[in-house]
């Protein structure tokens, strides 16, 4: 792992520089290359481009760097940029965007689901990797076989990302080292050091927070590839796709999208390039990368998804995809405050976690804000393969507002039994020695429950990882290489995706996914153009 700490001599490049051209860019002391961005629609309206990627997030901004190497790619990203906002960049400002959230353009968007658990989405280029806790740890090596992945290439596409974000914290902070402490008392062993593989027991695991406390979103990939062959558009959603209707299948031709605030009635066109000549079968594609809540809402703004539902809201039918929309899945988490009350401590992210029950139960610890100057120490704990699935609907047509979304959060008995289990677990941690004579009087007093008592406790206290997934899942929306069913030109590639979490946290797989798949891609249109 290349530590990224080149310091910057150069003084900041603004933003609004008006010369089409990627420019190095200073993120607080590291410099980073950066495409050219822009907030002005009339830069790329009717323009066109050999990718469309629709959202500027974990997977969608290491996917537009990997097809820069080759193709001219537009990056069309609700938000704005993450540059020089010091409550996404400093760690110890981390959860401050949660509490400073807001309708329309604060950096996190809320979303509530239909079961009543708050939760959150990044809305800015680099997306939920922009208000993360930026814990980052690999997929098994068993979950990567399931998927039917290249092993070789996976690990690859790992490094790739890991040289331009990722770090080894360099010291624990004090509370990691008692909740470090605290799992090992509690019997999560063995204790495995630093690794960024997902190993059963406890361990240290990667951040994309440097040595100096800065993180490093998804955004930081773009400049990965060719940033001279990517623009960047900020403040534009994306309201549809439209497409091409003649041959056998519709392909898509583009994208409609809307200013994010002003004038939000107007909508504008962005095309793909067409082949100019036939020496290449194969055109450009619109990848939705917009994550688990946007990509299978912008499917059915755009007409495919079940049609009796697309019918209740006027949008006619282009494709009848039952799976839209389909096992949405939120992994159950138990979370304890093990403080008594509120007070202004610094906030803390995950540098340390337990992983244990035969892989099922990871347990992490946060020192989280609960307004814009209070916080509280929590340990937590996450159910990884939960079987329990929900289901997302549209609200109604503003590619703005949040879709309709239920996990239905431990409705079988088999999550229920592991909560329980979870809540003991985390019980013991919060009640170890370790973290006892940490807090002192200031630490709260839990009950032992009985059994029905925990299941009552899990029922209602439940609440989330923020690992949300589904919605477009492999093998029902799209195909194993991330094409939607029955349309040409189009591709889903997100969290949407995820029949399950790779049992970690997700957002390193994610990224790893847009490398990975981002490289096939490319191959596979060199391969047809030399043909
Ligand atoms: C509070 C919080 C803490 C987390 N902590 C961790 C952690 O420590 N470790 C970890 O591994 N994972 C963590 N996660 C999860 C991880 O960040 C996500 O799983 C991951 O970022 C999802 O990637 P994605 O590519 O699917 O979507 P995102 O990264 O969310 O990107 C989607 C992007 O699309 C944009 N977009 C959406 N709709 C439109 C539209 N219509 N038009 C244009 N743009 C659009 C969004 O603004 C966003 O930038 C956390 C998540 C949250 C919210
Ligand atoms: C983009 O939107 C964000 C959030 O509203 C705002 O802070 C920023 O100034 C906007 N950028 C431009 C160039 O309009
Ligand atoms: C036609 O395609 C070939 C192979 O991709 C390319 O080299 C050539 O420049 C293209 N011609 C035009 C006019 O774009
Ligand atoms: C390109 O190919 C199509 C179908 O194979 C053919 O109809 C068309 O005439 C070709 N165009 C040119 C410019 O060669
Ligand atoms: C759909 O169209 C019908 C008939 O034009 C109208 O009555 C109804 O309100 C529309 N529904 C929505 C959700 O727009
Ligand atoms: C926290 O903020 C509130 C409201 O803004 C203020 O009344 C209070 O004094 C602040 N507390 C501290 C410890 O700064
Ligand atoms: C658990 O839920 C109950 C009932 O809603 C609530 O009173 C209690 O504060 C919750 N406990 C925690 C730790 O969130």
């Amino acid at each position: 792992m290349k530590m990224l700490l080149i310091y910057c001599i150069l003084s900041f490049i603004h933003l609004s520089t008006s010369s089409p051209t990627a420019s190095p860019l200073c993120n607080n002391g590291v410099k980073v290359a950066v495409p050219y961005m822009t907030s002005d629609v009339k830069e790329v309206e009717d323009k066109s481009f050999d990718y469309i990627i629709v959202g500027g997030g974990a997977c969608g901004c290491a996917l537009a760097s990997t097809l820069s190497e080759k193709f001219s790619v537009l990056v069309i990203e609700r938000g704005g940029s993450p540059y020089n906002n010091p409550t996404v960049f400093e760690r110890t400002k981390f959860g401050y965007p949660l509490v400073e959230s807001n309708k329309h353009n604060s950096v996190a968007q809320e979303f509530i689901s239909l079961d009543g658990v708050v939760n959150y989405r990044g809305r800015v280029l680099g997306g939920s990797t922009a208000i993360n806790s930026g814990f980052y740890s690999r997929a098994s090596s068993e979950f990567v076989k399931k998927m039917g992945w290249d092993e070789k290439m996976v690990k690859q596409a790992y490094e790739w990302v890991e040289t331009k974000v990722v770090f080894k914290p360099n010291d624990l902070s004090p509370w990691q080292s008692v909740v470090l402490n605290g799992l090992l008392e509690a019997g999560v062993l063995p204790f495995n050091g630093y690794s960024l593989e997902h190993i059963k027991g406890t361990k240290l695991s990667g951040t994309i927070f440097d040595v100096l406390g800065k993180r490093h979103t998804a955004a930081d990939l773009l400049g990965g590839g060719n940033p001279n062959n990517i623009v960047v558009l900020l403040n534009a959603t994306v309201s549809k796709v439209f497409f091409n209707h003649h041959g056998d299948q519709p392909r898509a031709r583009g994208v409609k999208f809307i200013e994010s605030e002003y004038n939000t009635k107007k909508s504008y066109k962005v095309y793909l390039k067409k082949p100019n000549n036939n020496s290449t079968s194969s055109t450009g594609e619109v990848i939705l990368t917009a994550g688990a809540l946007s990509s299978p809402q912008l499917l059915m703004l755009s007409g495919i998804g079940p049609s009796d539902h697309l019918q209740k809201f006027n949008i006619s039918v282009l494709a009848n995809v039952k799976g839209v929309g389909e096992r949405m899945q939120d992994n159950p988490a138990i979370s304890l405050l093990v403080d008594s009350k509120p007070k202004s401590r610094i906030p803390d992210t995950p540098q340390v976690t337990g992983i244990t029950e035969d892989y099922k139960v990871i347990l992490e610890s946060i020192i989280v804000p609960v307004t814009k100057n209070l916080t509280r120490v929590s340990i937590a704990g996450k159910f990884a393969f939960p079987v329990s699935t929900g289901k997302l609907e549209l609200k109604n047509k503003d590619p703005r507002d949040n879709p309709l979304v239920r996990f239905n959060y431990l409705s079988s008995d088999e999550d229920m039994e592991i909560c329980v289990k979870i809540h003991e677990l985390v019980m013991q941690v919060s009640m170890s020695d370790s973290v006892s004579i940490y807090l002192g009087n200031e630490r709260s007093r839990f009950e032992k429950l009985g059994k029905e008592e925990s299941k009552e406790y899990c029922k209602k206290n439940v609440s989330t990882f923020y690992h949300y997934h589904g919605g477009c899942v492999v093998g029902e929306v799209v195909d194993k290489d991330y094409r939607v069913y029955g349309i040409k030109g189009l591709r889903v590639m997100d969290g949407s995706t995820l029949v399950e979490t790779p049992g970690t946290n997700p957002m390193a797989t994610l990224m790893m996914l847009g490398r990975y798949q981002g490289l096939k891609i490319v191959g596979e249109r060199m391969g047809s153009s030399s043909r």
